[in-house]
């Protein structure tokens, strides 16, 4: 096995960790007093976490040169979608048991319920159209309907900020790292992305 293939197979299992961990503290009684509100809480981190860190992969090859982060953005956000599942599974199946009215009644009176649930729907599409068949089919509308990653992660935030009633900093530490890695997007299209183009022009011998 070569090494790049070796390394995404690792971070493959690396993200399966948080689920298992969930299911081990589930089978050894170790998930608190409220099992439900724990494993709500750890699934809607790991959404969070996992769609940020699959926003750091473009960065990292523009400001370090890396471009392994980008052979992993694909599968990194598939699992932010696959723990989002999971989030939205625990709500709906464990803390509601399928009571529709109560959910369609929490989607409409509560704002991060609300907030929670858009980005849900949000992130459906770009699960649905990540395969390189879609890829190709979409061609350039596929990068500008991929941007919508950046407001799913936004709405990720909003919703954490918005159910936390006293302890803001966690939340606040993921608004922190969004608006760094917003920031290193618009400083590579507005500084950098100008000066490499005028230099490879300049670099262009006149006829
Ligand atoms: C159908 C959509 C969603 C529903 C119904 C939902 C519902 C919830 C609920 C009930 C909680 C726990 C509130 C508490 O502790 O009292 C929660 C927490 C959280 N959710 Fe969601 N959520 C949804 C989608 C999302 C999405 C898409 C993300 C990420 C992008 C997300 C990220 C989080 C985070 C980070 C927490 C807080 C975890 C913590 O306290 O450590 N949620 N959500």
């Amino acid at each position: 096995m070569n090494t790049p293939r070796f390394f995404k197979f690792a971070v493959f299992l690396l993200c399966l960790v948080p689920l298992l961990w969930i299911i081990a503290d589930g089978l050894t009684d170790r998930l608190g007093a409220n099992p439900i509100e724990e494993i709500t809480q750890r699934t809607g981190d790991w959404t969070l976490r996992l769609l940020l860190i699959s926003l750091a992969a473009t960065p990292a090859r523009h400001f370090f040169g890396w471009r392994w982060p980008l052979r992993m953005r694909r599968m990194l956000g598939l699992y932010a979608f696959f723990y989002a599942c999971l989030h939205f599974l625990t709500y709906l199946v464990l803390d509601q048991f399928f009571d529709w009215g109560e959910i369609l009644k929490d989607i409409i009176k509560r704002p991060y319920i609300t907030i929670g649930f858009a980005v849900f729907v949000l992130l459906i599409p770009l699960a649905v159209t990540s395969t390189n068949t879609m890829m190709r089919r979409l061609g350039r509308r596929w990068a500008q309907l991929h941007q919508l990653v950046y407001v799913a992660a936004t709405g990720g935030v909003f919703h954490y900020l918005w159910l936390v009633k006293a302890d803001y900093r966690q939340p606040l530490l993921y608004a922190v790292v969004l608006l760094l890695l917003l920031g290193a997007r618009v400083w590579y299209q507005r500084v950098m992305l100008p000066v490499t183009m005028s230099t490879r022009s300049l670099a262009i011998p006149p006829h």
